[in-house]
């Protein structure tokens, strides 16, 4: 009996977490042949070597086992849909691709992290795959961030600074406070919007008139009943009182009465509204120049998700109410 469970040893396998690769090659007849692999590593540094291996019962063996040359590609975090193309059996892998030629001809592919023209140098037995060991005769490292794998799922690694590991320390003993997300949201977001008070002052723009001049700057043509909905949560109202200097300053227009009365950006509250973006936009651009693309993707996708789950039924940004 065989004591290993085979689903049991793939997801151990899983725990560890490598980078994304497409091999490809060009078979006898001078069809592009590739596929995706992780089991990439690299071997030797002089000569500079690589190795992979491959399922035998892969569609894309005998390409590799009569080819001279292959080339490995490691992915970049963009391309997670080429990942999964080329993981796809017996598809048209290659079709609409911007492709280049290496040496012996093989497929190069672009925007990728890093790539790597080898020459086969051996082939061995490996139990039900082929291990192929490469020297690399070319490489280009074009330095974006690379697309993870982790315990069969795709995942963006973030770098660990020395900082991090006192504060790993500290997420299980210190006191709630300091470490507090509704602490730490909160004092973002005063710091930041601190920096623009002093922009909207200049200008006359008082809480609710920013809220309103941005929810109008998405979409135009609010209700006063719908933009109270959309800005209580942060604890102004909105109210025909609460226009007032907007509408004096001629930056929007009321029609209507009471809270059915629509409001309207006027050209010159449009261009405040932009120029407020911009000056967001800007602050912003300040405060994460310090972090690099991969972090910032997934400190706005962690903090989406976290507004999702907090959200107090205000209608959507976005879309027209019913
Ligand atoms: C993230 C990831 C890593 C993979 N790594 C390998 C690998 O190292 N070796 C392998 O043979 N297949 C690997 N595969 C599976 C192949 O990409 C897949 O079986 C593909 O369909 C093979 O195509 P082919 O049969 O046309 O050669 C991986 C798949 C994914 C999604």
């Amino acid at each position: 009996m065989n004591p290993i469970d085979p689903r049991q040893f793939r997801n151990a396998l899983g725990a560890f977490t490598t980078g994304v690769t497409v091999v490809t090659t060009r078979d006898a007849q001078g069809q592009d042949v590739g596929l995706t692999a992780n089991s990439f590593s690299s071997v030797s540094l002089d000569p500079p070597m690589v190795l992979w291996s491959l399922a035998k019962n892969s569609n894309s063996l005998p390409a590799f086992m009569g080819s001279d040359h292959f080339a490995v590609h490691i992915l970049s975090t963009r391309q997670q849909p080429m990942s999964d193309r080329f993981a796809k059996r017996g598809a048209d892998k290659f079709g609409g691709l911007d492709i280049a030629r290496g040496h012996g001809e093989v497929p190069l592919l672009n925007d990728c992290a890093a790539r790597f023209e080898c020459r086969m140098a051996y082939r061995y037995e490996g139990g039900d795959h082929m291990i192929f060991v490469g020297e690399v005769l070319k490489f280009e490292h074009f330095n974006l961030p690379s697309l993870v794998y982790q315990s069969g799922g795709y995942a963006l690694a973030v770098k660990k600074p020395a900082e991090y590991a006192a504060e790993d320390a500290s997420y299980s003993s210190e006191s709630f406070g300091r470490n507090a997300l509704t602490y730490l949201l909160g004092r973002v977001y005063h710091q930041m919007r601190f920096q623009l008070k002093a922009f909207l002052d200049e200008r006359g723009i008082d809480d609710v008139g920013h809220q309103v001049l941005g929810i109008l700057g998405i979409r135009d043509g609010r209700s006063i009943g719908e933009l109270d909905a959309m800005v209580r949560v942060t604890g102004p109202r909105v109210d025909l009182e609460s226009l007032a200097s907007l509408e004096g300053r001629g930056l929007v227009k009321i029609e209507g009465q009471g809270a059915g009365a629509v409001v309207h950006l006027t050209d010159s509250g449009r261009d405040l509204s932009i120029e407020i973006v911009a000056a967001t936009k800007s602050i912003e651009d300040d405060a994460l120049e310090v972090f690099d693309p991969t972090e910032v993707q997934v400190m706005t996708h962690l903090v989406r998700r976290l507004a999702r789950r907090t959200s107090v039924e205000t209608p959507p940004l976005w879309k027209k109410a019913d």
